[in-house]
């Protein structure tokens, strides 16, 4: 093991507390790890009962141990706090602290990831636990970060819970008069004359106001934000300088998707931790899609996780062959987890991290894969493949911590995706916000271009291309944003669906609100909802492309025309339009297209701004360029996701990284493999 901090991490969630029946087994992790090039372990995600057995009672003298163990190999731990599994007698005890569902009922004890997050007693056993744990090892050389809870997500109805909705709301709001036209109850007659009256969304009452469905998930999601403070306290105090975390989600898997969670504004959560974390399991060799496809979808989310603090993030979780919940558990081939550990690094992180370190030998996990399988060798294929893994890792260890260069930028907004799911017309099933961002972010990824997701809030005037599709909620604020980055110079585009309504999910009237009919010189008339198998076409720049789902029917004002529908009873109308708004030009997609269009649109874009500018590399859609920068060096990450030979005809001359070579003309690269390569900067 490394002994200095300057190195990406290489390890994870480390289980001994499963095992204490087993000394012979936990006797051989320490030099399994040390042959596997673990540098980091993450300790105590699920050991509230090891470290607490009793209430009151606490041993750790387990943990002062592990701790040792790792600190006496050079590594280092990031310590979990443990209230993403409570211990049984806290739950039977105070039977407060397990959630209750929206039909009111209560659970009883079991699974994990269920705590009310208002409950008076929870909190305090949390900050109690929380408070030992800084006490015990804030000081200890190996404490590297702070992992609070565990995935966060879900939601609770019970009293307390709606009494801190009801609290929330006031604070909102202020009034009921101003609650009541926020979510507008006048509809159906329903109108609270008392605060007594508002309840939480809940299929046995009110469940079809979207505003108040709306509201619901912010306060979800700030609940779950101001637990988590709850949970940073004690550490804080304690610790001030060690960093602290929380493993954020993607999901989609029963739907062939690969979308960062919904159900949480991370948006928000990402402004109160000190680095992003997420756990990565996309869906490798699926039956579905391509490989690129994968890992595409896989870049995708990595870059959001990355543009949420434009910091390098970690991959908290990652497993090295399987996980026990895809439709089809599929091992990763030879050579597939080096690939898609190192495009974690390409895109940002500054880790690799597994669940779990050792296979469960039973429960719910068990055929989930691990560093360490039930075989208990260190020479079987996944093994083996992780150590030949974390060996590279240190051969590259310079690239840690470095950034990344991005000149485009998508906008996605949480609360915009959950109101535009929310609502009954327009073919819901098509909506696909996350889906559609990903088909346009399809074209920058093949092409080796850059690209940050950031939410509308975040500062995006430096940027030379900004992808707006969709935003169907925007604040006026928003759109005062987007009308400077346009006028300053800026390229726009957005699309059918985008200001339609405002923070309340209440429509704007009159058309198109103002400053977006300046901007996109167009007026939207009408939204249609295509049928399943329907499509209108495009013409544009002399070709005819398909278009689905949704048409919208604009009329062109100050814009100039580039594409008219074909067919249906708006042929002849504007489908594709472009606006000058003082220095910069904002261009808008009435109709939702295919790939095929989009790449032709976007191509020319990318010619006029010059956007691969910096690629080493003739752009091949099968292999991935990401990039991260140094002050001295410009490092370049070359993947191969197909399952064939690839030539890669480079555009310059660069360096490998790892044997020193340079590098020209065209490489060749194997099914899967990754190179490493640079360039100095002062060369460019
Ligand atoms: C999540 C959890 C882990 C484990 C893995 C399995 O990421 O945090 O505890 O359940 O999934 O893939
Ligand atoms: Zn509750």
């Amino acid at each position: 093991m490394e002994t200095e901090n300057q190195y990406f991490m290489h390890g994870g969630d480390y289980n001994p507390d499963q095992w204490f029946a087993y000394p012979d087994i936990l006797k051989k992790d320490l030099s399994y790890m040390q042959q596997a090039h673990i540098n980091t372990v993450t300790l105590g995600v699920f050991s509230w009962h090891a470290l607490e057995p009793e209430e009151g009672k606490y041993q750790f003298e387990w943990l002062d141990e592990v701790f040792d163990q790792i600190h006496g190999i050079g590594g280092r731990v990031i310590l979990a706090t443990p209230s993403g599994g409570r211990p049984q007698w806290l739950s039977q005890k105070y039977p407060e602290v397990n959630r209750t569902n929206n039909l009111g009922q209560k659970h009883t004890h079991g699974f994990r990831h269920n705590h009310c997050f208002s409950s008076p007693i929870y909190r305090e056993k949390v900050r109690l636990i929380n408070q030992k744990l800084a006490e015990r090892y804030g000081d200890h050389p190996a404490l590297a970060m702070w992992h609070i809870s565990n995935e966060f997500s879900g939601e609770c109805f019970c009293s307390y819970c709606q009494e801190n909705w009801r609290q929330w709301l006031k604070n909102k709001y202020g009034d009921l008069a101003t609650l009541n036209h926020a979510w507008w109850m006048s509809f159906w007659g329903n109108t609270y004359s008392d605060w007594s009256q508002v309840l939480p969304p809940s299929p046995l009452g009110e469940h079809k106001v979207h505003g108040m469905d709306l509201d619901w998930k912010r306060f979800v999601t700030d609940m779950t934000i101001d637990f988590y403070l709850h949970e940073c306290a004690p550490l804080r105090e304690k610790t001030p300088n060690i960093p602290i975390t929380t493993n954020f989600m993607a999901e989609g898997h029963a739907t062939q998707d690969f979308i960062p969670l919904e159900g949480i504004d991370y948006g928000k959560f990402a402004r109160y931790v000190d680095i992003v974390s997420w756990d990565s399991y996309p869906d490798w060799h699926n039956h579905f899609e391509s490989l690129a496809s994968t890992a595409m979808k896989s870049g995708y989310v990595h870059d959001q996780y990355w543009s949420l603090k434009k910091q390098p993030f970690l991959v908290m979780e990652c497993t090295p062959s399987y996980v026990n919940w895809h439709q089809f558990n599929k091992a990763k081939k030879p050579g597939m987890h080096m690939l898609s550990a190192m495009q974690q690094i390409a895109h940002g992180s500054d880790s690799t991290l597994y669940f779990q370190w050792r296979q469960s030998r039973g429960n719910s996990e068990k055929f989930h894969g691990a560093v360490v399988s039930h075989d208990g060798s260190t020479q079987n294929r996944v093994f083996k493949e992780v150590a030949a893994y974390g060996a590279r890792l240190e051969k590259i260890k310079e690239i840690k911590g470095t950034t990344r260069k991005k000149e485009v930028a998508i906008l996605f907004d949480w609360e915009s995706n959950w109101a535009l799911n929310r609502g009954g017309g327009y073919g819901r099933p098509t909506r696909r916000y996350q889906q559609t961002l990903q088909e346009h972010y399809r074209y920058f990824w093949e092409q080796d271009i850059a690209v940050d997701i950031l939410t509308p809030d975040q500062d995006f005037s430096e940027y030379k291309i900004v992808l707006a599709p969709m935003l169907y909620m925007m604040r006026q604020t928003t759109m005062e944003k987007l009308k400077r980055y346009v006028a300053n110079g800026g390229i726009l585009v957005s699309s059918y669906f985008a200001g339609m309504v405002n923070e309340n999910d209440l429509l704007y009237l009159g058309g198109l609100p103002e400053p977006l009919r300046e901007l996109f010189g167009i007026d939207v008339l009408e939204l249609e909802t295509l049928l399943e198998d329907e499509h209108n076409e495009i013409k544009y720049q002399g070709k005819s492309f398909q278009t689905k789902d949704y048409s919208a029917i604009i009329d062109a004002q100050s814009a100039r025309v580039l594409g008219a529908y074909q067919c249906d009873f708006y042929s002849g109308s504007p489908a594709i339009t472009e606006n000058q708004y003082g220095e910069g030009v904002a261009y808008y997609h009435a109709a939702r297209t295919n790939g095929d269009f989009l790449q032709s649109f976007y191509s020319q874009l990318a010619k006029k701004l010059n956007l691969r500018k910096e690629a080493i590399a003739e752009a091949n859609p099968a292999v991935s360029i990401q990039g991260r920068i140094s002050a001295q060096r410009s490092y370049y990450f070359v993947m191969n996701f197909s399952e064939v030979d690839q030539a890669v005809s480079m555009l310059k001359r660069v360096v490998d990284l790892e044997t020193n070579q340079s590098v020209e003309n065209t490489v060749l690269l194997a099914p899967y493999e990754v190179r490493i390569f640079y360039v100095e900067n002062e060369q460019q």
